[in-house]
């Protein structure tokens, strides 16, 4: 597949102000495209009940922009180069437990267990999608298990989980208000649920580059992954990360500086939100 390895040393990568460059772009973009929610106000991407407001009434937000998410998904479908990686990463041994975070409405949970792999757990923050979901799912998934939590606060047991696979969702929180410490908290939570040796598959869309601006957030302090990556497979990128052993390190020290990292560029972040709002006024 010809995919660029790299080890990521802890605290090589700091990139500031290519990072701020790449969220800015797509987040300012996004955070104008609002929607109606159930009291009148127009709702955003940087809001908590976005995606439950738009799975409910099909509403992307710029209204009258109607979509249905029961389509495709969003980056890939399964077939192709996602299929194919999920092969590679497990050999073909189809008792892996997969979790999809995010899963949505997308057709990408079917169509995993579909191919064998039935210990399989989707995750959404919208209790809505995932009713749908578990409802029309029922007859061709019985051993599925559909869960509605939160990325950033799990409720799967630490080390349960062989392949994590998030298809733009890590992408949904990093348009959230504090996009940095929204990824370190989520990246925790999936390095935690991972056993050691699982890997999580972060299928990310291909918009700036993704090396600048992916690849520092994956060396945060807290995290311990082994990153590859894939090229561009037509506006998307799979980074394949690899939980290592815990070094002994203290891994509260480590959460501490990660936190401080993320609060630091996320600051950073608002700066120049603010700087390109005043120069928009000016
Ligand atoms: C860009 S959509 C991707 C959906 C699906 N994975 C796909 O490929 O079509 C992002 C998804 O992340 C979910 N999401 C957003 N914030 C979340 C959070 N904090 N915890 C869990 N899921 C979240 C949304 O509800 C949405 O389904």
């Amino acid at each position: 597949m010809g995919w660029t390895h790299r080890r990521l040393a802890k605290g090589l990568l700091f990139w500031p102000a290519l990072l701020g460059f790449a969220f800015l772009g797509p987040r300012s973009r996004l955070c104008r495209m609002g929607l109606a929610g159930s009291s009148g106000e127009t709702l955003s991407y940087q809001d908590e009940d976005y995606w439950e407001q738009r799975y409910k009434t099909g509403d992307k937000g710029a209204n009258p922009d109607r979509i249905d998410d029961r389509g495709i998904g969003w980056l890939c479908g399964y077939k192709g180069p996602l299929q194919e990686t999920l092969q590679a990463i497990t050999a073909g041994d189809r008792s892996k437990v997969i979790l999809n975070v995010g899963c949505g409405l997308d057709r990408l949970s079917p169509e995993i267990y579909a191919d064998g792999y039935t210990n399989l757990l989707s995750s959404d923050i919208s209790a809505h999608a995932i009713a749908e979901m578990q409802k029309s799912t029922a007859e061709d998934m019985p051993m599925a298990k559909w869960l509605v939590d939160d990325i950033m606060d799990m409720s799967v047991p630490s080390e349960s989980v062989d392949i994590v696979v998030d298809k733009g969702t890590l992408d949904a929180l990093l348009i959230r208000p504090q996009p940095f410490s929204c990824a370190a908290k989520a990246l925790r939570e999936i390095q935690r649920a991972l056993k050691v040796g699982g890997i999580y598959l972060m299928i990310t869309h291909g918009r700036g580059d993704p090396d600048a601006w992916r690849l520092p957030l994956l060396a945060m302090p807290h995290l311990s992954f082994n990153v590859a990556k894939t090229p561009d497979m037509g506006g998307f990128f799979i980074f394949v990360c690899t939980k290592l052993p815990s070094d002994s390190g203290d891994a509260e020290e480590a959460w501490r500086k990660a936190e401080e990292w993320a609060r630091e560029r996320d600051q950073e972040d608002q700066e120049a939100e603010f700087a390109a709002i005043d120069d928009v006024g000016q």
